[in-house]
């Protein structure tokens, strides 16, 4: 059967201006400061722009290909393949219509950037703000977008914070000064109430998994109780019901990702599958034999074994973006890997091995600059820090509901409408199509196109509950509370004689990776077990950045919210029992 995509030719968007761009002075003078450190020419090429080479300054006015889309709607080159013949089709402009002209203005004083990867000093935030002299157990967290004396937290925003600012989320704030009471937080999660093997839960393996809060447990089993029924099919009460229950939830994740549409959100398994859809969806279509995907040492393996599929099927080459020894991208490498041949670079927000806070701005500023679409795997970021998709620019987000306190199989793929529209379908079934006759489909419009049969319903109104309890509790004063957290932990994890921090970042996320000299790491999450710690130890689905250091395993503490300073010293009490009873 053909490849029968509805898709209408991408309309000729409105030419957007240089300075609605939310990064463009960024990018522009992070260009330029790596490009005089690489040896690269210091001006930026961006795609359709008056130095891209043969670049119209009209929108796409391409034909429109067999399936509706339109070729040559980007001026990037179109690859060809050895054989001669035209390769896949260049892919849509990062911005419709982006014959953008390069326009320098000095916004400096409202955009602070420095190439430092690193961002402000957390430590002289915490201590300038009170929070250090007020514990970290009930700390007052200032109001999220109120900046008055607000301490320069990189995960509450940083060098986007005033691009941020125009997309605030519309509800679920906290009020200001609210207290973020650890304590009753843990009494709304049933399985921190337990004790394993004699001892109260620590559970610490939240890079893999978050607990549930009663709220989402409630959520599902309510649906199940009420409104189970298929959606989309609303010929009767329930399925009415339970298809506006699908649809609130997809709206609450826009909400959560601060999307511009709830169409742009499709449901998915999870990050995984997210990854998987567009490697098989923009992958397939716009990546062809030679272009090249960016993607860094610290990716998890749901972020690398997509793209190496999608090369054994097309021939496209993986680059990848190397770290230096505390964890970090290092972003020089970066920006000389992007080129006329970068079709996509893809890369973490967060390390879930190492807990590097990676500066997807700056990344995906500087792809953009040269046309080249992002995808952000946010499974790790998603559960600490506040996103905002329109704020970063991304094109893709991926994202897990489990890592977020709500259920397993389902999270979300957030993708710019432009982007979706063009990508042809890659699960077929029920569900995603308008109309089916041996000779021809007609598929729906996005989000249902990639959405092919019943989709996990429960599980996303379990999703939906649990981004509702999120933005009760702020997701900017849980950040700031885990980052306290984290604070406390990793000197009382340095003075464990022989222990050793993978992962050392300036910038990271409730992730405390390590080893210990003589003891192998699957002894140690034993003892922790025996204590009733739950702790990861193994190679954290992050092979390449554990061989970064010499390694195949780390052992993996990774805190939420719900942590408090009690597991933390339950933890590094276990470590010297540990090595006083060798
Ligand atoms: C950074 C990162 N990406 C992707 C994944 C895969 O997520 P999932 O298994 O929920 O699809 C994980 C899971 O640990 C992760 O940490």
């Amino acid at each position: 059967m053909s490849d029968a995509v509805t898709t209408e030719p991408l309309p000729p968007a409105e030419r957007p201006a240089i300075h609605e761009h939310p990064h463009t002075d960024v990018v522009v003078s992070l260009f330029r400061e790596i490009a005089s450190r690489a040896g690269m020419p210091a001006t930026p090429s961006i795609p359709g722009g008056p130095e891209s080479a043969g670049a119209g300054t009209s929108a796409p006015t391409g034909p429109a290909s067999a399936d509706g889309l339109v070729a040559g709607a980007v001026s990037g080159s179109q690859s060809v393949s050895p054989a001669g013949e035209s390769g896949p089709l260049s892919p849509p402009p990062v911005h419709p219509g982006s014959d953008l002209e390069l326009v320098e203005t000095d916004n400096s004083a409202d955009l602070p950037v420095s190439f430092d990867p690193r961002g402000p000093e957390v430590l002289k935030s915490l201590h300038e703000s009170g929070l250090e002299a007020k514990g970290i157990d009930a700390v007052s967290v200032p109001h999220p977008y109120d900046t008055s004396g607000q301490p320069d937290y990189y995960f509450l925003g940083g060098p986007m914070r005033p691009a941020a600012r125009d997309h605030p989320p519309t509800r679920g704030l906290p009020p200001p000064h609210a207290t973020f009471d650890v304590e009753a937080i843990r009494r709304d999660f049933p399985a921190l109430q337990q004790r394993i093997h004699g001892h109260p839960l620590v559970y610490l393996d939240n890079a893999a998994t978050t607990q549930k809060p009663q709220a989402v447990i409630d959520a599902t089993s309510h649906f199940y109780a009420r409104d189970n029924a298929p959606v989309h099919r609303a010929a009767y009460e329930l399925a009415e019901r339970a298809t506006t229950a699908f649809e609130n939830a997809r709206e609450k994740v826009r909400e959560f990702l601060g999307a511009k549409d709830k169409k742009e959100i499709v449901f998915t398994r999870g990050t995984t599958e997210a990854i998987n859809l567009v490697a098989n969806t923009f992958g397939r279509k716009f990546i062809g034999e030679g272009d090249e995907i960016v993607v860094s040492e610290l990716e998890h393996h749901a972020n690398i074994v997509p793209w190496q599929l999608l090369s054994g099927q097309t021939g496209a080459v993986i680059k990848v973006i190397p770290i230096n020894d505390r964890g970090e991208l290092i972003l020089e490498e970066y920006a000389k890997l992007l080129g006329p041949r970068t079709k996509l670079v893809s890369v973490a927000h967060v390390s879930n091995a190492l807990g590097t806070v990676n500066p997807i701005e700056q990344i995906i500023g500087l792809a953009h600059a040269q046309g080249i679409h992002v995808l952000i795997d946010g499974a790790q970021s998603a559960p600490h820090i506040p996103i905002n998709v329109q704020a970063l620019d991304a094109d893709f987000f991926a994202f897990s509901g489990h890592k977020i306190f709500g259920p397993t199989g389902i999270g979300a793929l957030y993708g710019k409408s432009h982007l979706l529209e063009a990508l042809p379908p890659w699960q077929g079934g029920g569900h995603m199509i308008k109309d089916v006759r041996f000779e021809k489909t007609v598929f729906q419009h996005p989000p249902e196109k990639f959405e092919a049969g019943t989709p996990d319903i429960a599980g996303a109104v379990g999703l939906g509950a649990a981004i509702d309890y999120l933005f009760k509790i702020g997701i900017p004063a849980l950040a700031a509370y885990e980052h306290s957290l984290l604070e406390y932990a990793t000197p009382l994890l340095q003075a464990i004689p022989g222990l050793k921090i993978i992962g050392t970042a300036a910038n990271k996320a409730s992730v405390l990776s390590f080893i210990l000299d003589g003891h192998p790491n699957e002894e140690i999450a034993k003892h922790f077990d025996r204590r009733g710690i739950a702790v990861r130890a193994g190679h954290h689905c992050a092979l390449p950045a554990q061989r970064h250091f010499g390694l195949e395993s780390t052992v993996r503490p990774s805190l939420a919210f719900y942590n408090n300073k009690a597991d933390v010293d339950a933890l590094v009490q276990a470590l010297h029992s540990l090595i006083k009873n060798k």
